[in-house]
């Protein structure tokens, strides 16, 4: 069976005989620098509180959300994480036919599968960079009769930003659902790339946010939605059972938002990592490196010599893990993707990248 996420460290861990914390992982896309300090306090202050049912309105951790997001609080729909999310949104709508810009995170079309909604891709091409032609795109939605359309901004696994004018453009053509899966744009200039300022002008816009890669609680399944007023908002907010948020991600949840400390340090941070192993891996000879405007790069093998398998199988040997990319439709087993970690890690993984094919490349 193809792999369709990130590592899944706990098999790693058996597999290579490295302990869970020894595995230096570049697949998941998971911001390196840990918790919040302000969430991780809170969280400690208040273990006691797991003999407690959430409030069921999760009043405060929406309030937080909405000032960090700008948005209101009535627009706000929480989830087990953007999956849950993601799963709910497609239900609600039971497109017939979707568009689905490609190659994308995986979940979107296991869902729309699901329901047996027709699939339309349009593919980011790898001639124009991955970089996407929003009048081609205008085009196919005037042609055909879609239900939904499923972006994922930035996209994962090109790392290709859609603009707030491109978005516009495809609202004002197309009056049915759309959802924008952001659970990579903290990683861009959020307040001027966010779709959440378009929701509250329009009424057919979900916008889909997580908490796992930029504040790094993969663990915690925290998700938010804002979505516009109306029908859609009624029935997605139907969706999920009462209390589907535990306790402690609700208590993390309301304090990190307001952690800008922490969000300025890895705001710096990322930056600062992103040239680094953006030009390290560019100067590394036989690869392509391409553009990303989010916390990973997708690279492209240009020697016959050498593919993903025998990168990933020498680098995962030292505990370094990169994301294989075929499994992505229209990827082959000559990309990869690499996601921001810290400079040490980064200086390890070009060292290690070099390395290779030094040794046994060239
Ligand atoms: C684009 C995208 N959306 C959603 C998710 C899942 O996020 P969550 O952990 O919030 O469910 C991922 C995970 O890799 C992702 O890449």
């Amino acid at each position: 069976m193809k792999n369709n996420h990130g590592a899944n460290l706990h098999q790693l861990s058996e597999t290579l005989g490295i302990t869970e914390e020894n595995i230096i992982d570049f697949s998941s896309n998971i911001n390196p620098f840990g918790l919040s300090p302000k969430g991780l306090e809170e969280l400690k202050n208040n273990l006691n509180k797991a003999s407690i049912y959430p409030d069921p309105d999760y009043t405060d951790l929406k309030k937080s959300i909405s000032s960090y997001c700008n948005c209101d609080v009535d627009n706000i729909i929480l989830g087990s994480g953007a999956t849950e999310l993601i799963s709910s949104s497609i239900k609600t709508v039971k497109p017939k036919s979707t568009l689905l810009l490609s190659p994308a995170y995986s979940e979107y079309e296991k869902e729309l599968n699901k329901i047996d909604s027709k699939i339309v891709k349009f593919f980011y091409k790898k001639e124009n960079n991955f970089k996407i032609n929003i009048d081609e795109v205008i085009t196919l939605i005037k042609k055909e009769n879609f239900d939904m359309i499923v972006i994922c901004n930035p996209n994962n696994p090109t790392g290709q930003l859609i603009s707030i004018e491109e978005l516009k453009k495809i609202i004002l053509n197309f009056k049915k659902p759309i959802m924008i899966d952001e659970t990579y744009i903290e990683f861009t200039d959020f307040k001027n790339t966010s779709a959440t300022s378009l929701v509250q002008d329009n009424s057919n816009i979900v916008v889909i946010r997580g908490t796992s890669k930029f504040f790094s609680t993969p663990g915690i399944r925290l998700g938010y939605a804002i979505v516009s007023k109306g029908d859609l908002l009624e029935k997605i907010s139907n969706l999920p059972n009462l209390w589907n948020i535990n306790i402690f991600a609700a208590i993390m949840g309301e304090a990190m938002f307001k952690d800008f400390d922490f969000i300025n340090m890895c705001y710096k941070e990322f930056n600062k990592n992103f040239n680094l192993l953006f030009n390290g891996l560019k100067n590394i000879p036989t690869l392509k490196v391409y553009e990303s405007k989010s916390n990973f790069i997708l690279c492209e093998i240009s020697s016959d010599r050498y593919n993903t398998n025998d990168l990933y199988s020498y680098l995962s040997k030292k505990g370094l893990i990169i994301r294989k990319a075929e499994s992505f439709d229209g990827l082959n087993n000559k990309f990869f993707r690499v996601c921001i970690l810290t400079e040490e890690q980064i200086n390890l993984l070009l060292t290690e990248v070099n390395n290779f094919i030094n040794n046994f490349i060239i």
